[in-house]
């Protein structure tokens, strides 16, 4: 039996008695009272669907949206997010008052630009910027944004050399892990690029393996997108590597293929850790022409902004700059958004001086002990195996290239990767308890209103599951304790219960509709990526999944 909460809620009012609907409270009544003796308290719904002809009081519409607004969780707890929820006090009162500034309006804010602009200088001399280049670019309102465009560029600059040779240009494509953040699919489908979404392996750390790279690229592939720092597992994918790569089949066959870093949330990272990228993976690499990072996620700034930055002006093909005339003056824009917030960029550029080298280096250094000790005090459980690697000590070979850090321990002694923790149920759990789903973790943990997804990774042989914890700036040793005991006590409470299904108590406002939803996506056979054999997928028809 399918119940509607919408529906139910409709024929209980329309069979009430009528006076109830017509003498709703008077004005005055909700001008000299509070936000719960007003028509809404009980007689009405709060319009949801059409503009109401009278507005309400301030104080009551803020009231009942706060209200409403409860039912979210906790975005401290949100560990299923790479996305900033905390900033300074300073940071908060700044941006609040320059909230109504857009970036857009350049002749308005010249000096909102100017602090645009050293944002734009400082991370691009964070990675490795060429004084004998003119390094360029841009605030974006996030990652995704920023690889469209640089997509965009790459994707241009094959069409122009192609044209200039008389070769076709109609089949270009781009080469990415199955493991791709989905804003990389999207740049491919957006722009009528063909994706070839490489399969990943447990050898490649479920990342993009350098192999297949090399089986998959041909005169028609415009780029090749890296991650730094993968979405799945934190795994920095071998920009290196992959550079050397495209080297050899440059010097064999004369095609020239650029990379663009995604480094959505290591762009930030590793510039400032002890691990670095554990190898080379920005500007100080000729191949790399382009990187993005969000400022959102560890720049630390609230959601809402990303960078993109080129090596040399020369990488942004004219053709995508267009010049904006001014009452005042000219400027360049080569966004896809022309109204951003600038707000943002004000938080970027508090925290970069507020904070400065160190200050990023200790944030990050915290986050990735935090990550290791979570990592490793779930493998001794025994209950958990990880899947992510930054709690595993590095070989002193691939250690010796990096500047260890002074005394104590630091992340130059680990596997370099983002400090999140991919974790599973370890073989010996599964066969002692095989009634306890692993989702199941995930849904008591939300019960205690920890946000932690369970999904699976990225197609391989065997299907694996994996729960995943990003340990961001705001997770201190203290709530770190509390979470590890509290996934212990979750566990055991599932290793002595009965078999339940845990999956139908998940809950969620909008439940019944969005199950609908999927189900009818499901029946009309619209799946995700359809993956045939050759180590290489193709972008299917229809609607996408995938994690973010
Ligand atoms: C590797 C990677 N690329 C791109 C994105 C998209 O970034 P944004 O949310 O800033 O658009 C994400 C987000 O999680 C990501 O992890």
């Amino acid at each position: 039996m399918q119940v509607d909460p919408d529906e139910l809620i409709k024929a209980l009012r329309d069979g009430s008695n009528n006076s109830l609907k017509t003498n709703i409270h008077t004005e005055n009544a909700v001008a000299s009272s509070t936000p719960y003796t007003t028509r809404y308290s009980s007689k009405e719904p709060i319009p949801k669907f059409r503009i109401p002809t009278e507005g309400a009081p301030a104080e009551v519409a803020a009231q009942l949206l706060r209200d409403e607004l409860d039912l979210d969780g906790r975005p401290n707890l949100n560990l299923a997010s790479f996305v900033g929820t905390y900033m300074e006090r300073q940071a908060n009162a700044l941006m609040a008052e320059n909230l109504a500034k857009n970036l857009a309006d350049a002749d308005e804010y010249p000096a909102l630009m100017l602090m645009h602009a050293r944002c734009v200088s400082i991370i691009a001399n964070l990675w490795g910027a060429k004084s004998n280049e003119k390094a360029i670019g841009s605030a974006t309102v996030g990652s995704s944004e920023a690889i469209m465009l640089g997509g965009k560029a790459m994707q241009r600059r094959w069409q122009e050399k192609r044209k200039a040779a008389g070769k076709d240009i109609s089949k270009p494509n781009i080469l990415m892990g199955a493991n791709a953040q989905v804003a990389l699919e999207k740049f491919a489908r957006y722009f009528d690029v063909e994706a070839r979404i490489l399969n990943v392996s447990e050898k490649s750390n479920f990342a993009l393996d350098p192999e297949e790279v090399r089986k998959n690229i041909d005169e028609n592939t415009i780029g090749v997108f890296v991650i730094l720092g993968s979405t799945y597992t934190g795994h920095y994918e071998p920009v290196e590597e992959i550079s050397k790569v495209l080297d050899e089949y440059e010097a064999k066959t004369g095609h020239d293929i650029p990379i663009h870093v995604d480094g959505a949330s290591g762009g930030f990272i590793a510039p400032f850790t002890y691990a670095g990228g554990g190898q080379k993976w920005n500007f100080e690499l000729p191949r790399v022409k382009s990187i993005n990072t969000s400022g959102h996620k560890f720049g630390l700034v609230y959601a809402g902004l990303g960078w993109i930055i080129w090596r040399d002006q020369s990488y942004l093909p004219k053709d995508l700059i267009f010049e904006l005339h001014y009452l005042g003056g000219t400027e360049e824009s080569y966004t896809l958004n022309f109204s951003r917030p600038g707000a943002q960029v004000i938080g970027q550029y508090y925290n970069l001086i507020h904070l400065g080298f160190n200050g990023y280096r200790d944030i990050m250094e915290n986050c990735l002990a935090n990550a290791r000790l979570l990592s490793k005090a779930l493998e001794k459980t025994g209950w958990f195996t990880c899947v992510s690697s930054i709690h595993h000590k590095r070989t002193l070979k691939s250690a010796k290239d990096t500047v260890l850090g002074e005394g104590g321990e630091t992340s130059a002694d680990y596997v370099p990767g983002l400090p999140v923790v991919a974790f599973r149920f370890s073989d010996q759990f599964q066969k002692d308890y095989p009634h306890v789903k692993q989702e199941s973790v995930s849904i008591l943990l939300r019960a205690k209103q920890y946000i932690i997804p369970n999904y699976p990774l990225p197609p391989t042989a065997n299907k694996i599951e994996i729960l995943r914890v990003v340990v961001r700036e705001s997770m201190t040793a203290d709530l770190l304790e509390r979470l590890i005991a509290d996934i212990v006590a979750v566990t055991e409470k599932l290793v002595d219960s009965d078999p339940v299904d845990l999956s139908r108590l998940q809950t969620h406002p909008d439940r019944t509709r969005l199950e609908r939803k999927r189900h009818h996506f499901k029946e009309l056979g619209q799946q995700t990526i359809d993956r045939p054999h050759s180590g290489m997928a193709r972008m299917g028809e229809g609607v996408h999944k995938t994690v973010c």
